[in-house]
């Protein structure tokens, strides 16, 4: 996946500094989308409102990472004398930050990719073109010519080609917007794109299908103590107010500016002009699609900027790590009834589902999809699921657990799901997100913005909402009331319990020590945590870029065993559970063969767990067993977060990695 961004200031005098910093400042929000390369396009100088084009823009392009394009941007100023004091009345620059899939990260495969000599129109996009190929042979026949690997310089190149042809039949009034238009009906794939063009200056056309892509407004004049005063959706028609306006793969870059957004819907294309934001989309009218306009309201962001600061902390993951006790309490606010003596019994309240609870209870099946550490979050609740949920019947409910909300391969299955009848349920970190939108109902986990790469409070959140629907669905069963009021006891005291669990720390950070120049680390688990195992498993391999392996303890005799002897490290959990004692016999198994094992186990069993002395126990605190997974992958978040500043790796921005995959 990638970012992008755009900025316009509209009536508004702003100084070139200013513009740059405003581009950079939102890609170092995105940067976590994808970190290979990244590129802006801005004026080179000023162009009257009315005016029907300007002087090409210009274009920087640059591969690695953010700064080394402020870098190159800096050295390219110094270069031309570049006047960073000049001011401009209106303005539109876009930017983009790349995570490549078609082609290795070059400035040639940066974005934005251009029409073609003179920069006609430039495009930022975030997605995929699955038909680029044949656009590619038809541009090439008439006579383009292309300079990147990309899938995304067909775009701009049928924009002229568009914009070409209807200046040749004599069209000179074919606007901004019906270019995109007449592009997006050749495009196949996912994306979300920006434009931007000489031949319209001081204008902006974004549109979207499957990818993100918000527009954030800010008006600068009407109350001057609350810059994010906005009256109403009228706003969006068009005024002289001075305002500014921004488009963002995602809110990050968004609320440090405003808090009045709009979610862009798929097919719809924004257009942003003479201060205002027109927006169209296809409407199908006697089996022809044609243009409509659509009218939209505006929202407010529920987000604050600390959220996406660091805080105290070095890095996002180690902040995030950290964040748990509190994410876990929002997650569950207002979710929990506390119960009131014999009448009123300790249960959950999911506002997302109360009139769908029934169509789950008598579904023939409920199938949770998910993919990484959504697909471990919904092994973990899956016991718990099949305990509480009874015996079920008919249709099939579909829940799709995803933090972004934005995974492809996850909203393909929405896709399949929703075809063929199931209830669709999601359970997503991101309002307004493709999977919030189209599933017909669903929890939000509310853990806050997670930026770094790694996935973990959004983990242990999104485990707490599935045992949650887990209560709910079995909350009609009395035989099973008194396992219930345990677990909402559990789930009251549970921040407490990660608060606790957190203070390993310095511990992880001694065993991260320990292991640093190992080059495997195997995970044994089994029950509840088997999902604990491949999810820590899963953090280690992700940012420290140390091999490790989760496995079915279960499993051990079929294979795994024969990998053990005295060097090799291998974490078992065993903390107390109906596995227990499986477990200890695991540990026995693995002394037997001097295994150099860490294990992690309940409070007080150390001594147990390891008669001799002879391995490393990690104690942590008790809980219900359903609950018990969230507890465990706390020490094993905090050895991979060390293990990887030890290694000397970037733990927010892994290698080859992106925070979501939204292409298949
Ligand atoms: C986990 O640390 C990863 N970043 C990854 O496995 C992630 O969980 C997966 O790509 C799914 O993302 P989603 O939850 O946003 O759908």
């Amino acid at each position: 996946m990638c970012g992008i961004f755009a900025y316009l200031n509209f009536h508004a005098n702003k100084e070139r500094r200013h513009i740059l910093e405003v581009l950079f400042n939102g890609l170092r929000r995105l940067e976590y989308r994808g970190y290979d390369s990244a590129g802006i396009a801005i004026d080179d100088s000023l162009s009257p409102l009315h005016s029907t084009s300007s002087p090409p823009p210009l274009v920087f392009r640059q591969a690695g990472n953010i700064e080394s394009l402020v870098n190159s941007v800096n050295q390219e100023i110094t270069n031309t004398d570049l006047n960073l004091d000049e001011v401009f009345y209106f303005h539109a620059g876009i930017a983009h930050t790349r995570w490549a899939t078609h082609g290795e990260p070059a400035p040639r495969n940066s974005h934005p990719q251009s029409s073609g000599p003179g920069d006609d129109f430039l495009v930022v996009h975030n997605g995929v073109i699955t038909n680029y190929e044949v656009l590619k042979e038809t541009l090439v026949r008439h006579g383009f010519t292309f300079d990147s690997d990309t899938d995304t310089e067909v775009i701009p190149k049928l924009a002229k080609f568009v914009f070409d042809k209807a200046n040749e039949e004599g069209e000179q009034t074919v606007t901004f917007c019906e270019v995109v238009f007449e592009v997006m009906r050749h495009l196949e794939g996912a994306y979300a794109l920006i434009f931007k063009s000489w031949h319209y200056p001081n204008e902006l056309v974004a549109c979207k299908r499957g990818s993100p892509l918000l527009l954030g407004v800010k008006e600068l004049d009407q109350d001057k103590s609350n810059n994010h005063v906005f009256k109403d959706a009228h706003f969006l028609s068009k005024n002289d107010h001075p305002k500014e306006f921004f488009l963002s793969s995602d809110p990050h870059a968004l609320v440090e500016h405003t808090k009045k957004v709009l979610v862009i819907e798929d097919g719809e294309v924004v257009h942003l002009k003479d201060g205002g934001v027109s927006i169209l989309k296809f409407e199908r009218r006697n089996g022809s699609s044609r243009p409509a306009s659509v009218e939209r309201a505006l929202s407010v962001l529920e987000m604050e900027v600390e959220q996406i600061n660091k805080g105290k902390y070095d890095h996002y993951m180690q902040k995030e790590i950290h964040e748990q006790p509190e994410s876990l309490t929002t997650t569950m606010r207002g979710r929990l009834i506390r119960g009131g003596g014999s009448r009123k019994p300790k249960a959950v309240l999911l506002g997302g589902l109360k009139d769908h609870l029934k169509t789950i209870r008598r579904s023939r099946r409920i199938v949770f999809i998910g993919c990484g550490t959504s697909y471990n979050a919904a092994l973990a609740s899956r016991p718990i699921l099949e305990e509480l949920s009874g015996p079920i019947y008919r249709e099939d409910t579909a829940v799709f657990v995803s933090q972004s909300g934005e995974t492809a391969d996850t909203l393909l299955a929405l896709e399949y799901a929703r075809e063929n009848g199931a209830l669709c349920v999601g359970i997503t970190n991101t309002v307004g997100s493709s999977i919030a939108r189209k599933t017909h109902c669903g929890v939000h986990i509310n853990a806050g913005a997670e930026i770094g790469v790694a996935s973990t409070k959004a983990y242990t959140s999104q485990i707490v909402v599935m045992v949650m629907l887990a209560l709910a669905i079995g909350s009609d069963t009395i035989s099973s009331q008194t396992r219930r009021e345990a677990i909402v006891d559990g789930l009251l005291d549970l921040p407490n319990k990660v608060r606790e669990v957190l203070k390993l720390d310095e511990e992880m950070k001694d065993l991260a020590q320990l292991l640093i120049d190992e080059q495997s680390l195997l995970v044994f688990g089994r029950g509840y945590n088997y999902a604990t195992a491949l999810e820590g498993a899963l953090k280690v391999k992700e940012v420290s870029l140390m091999h490790s392996e989760g496995i079915l303890a279960g499993e051990m005799k079929h294979g795994p065993l024969a990998l053990v002897d005295e060097n090799l490290p291998i974490a078992v959990i065993a903390t107390r559970d109906a596995c227990f004692s499986k477990q200890q016999s695991v540990i026995q198994q693995l002394h037997a063969r001097k295994g150099r094992l860490i294990v992690m186990c309940s409070k007080g069993d150390a001594a147990s767990v390891s008669s001799s002395g002879s391995c490393r126990a990690i104690e942590v605190p008790q809980v219900e067993d359903c609950l018990q997974p969230v507890v465990n992958i706390v020490p094993l978040q905090l050895l991979a977060y060390h293990l990887t500043v030890l290694r000397g790796h970037n733990v927010d921005q892994p290698r080859n990695l992106a925070k979501s995959v939204t292409t298949q």
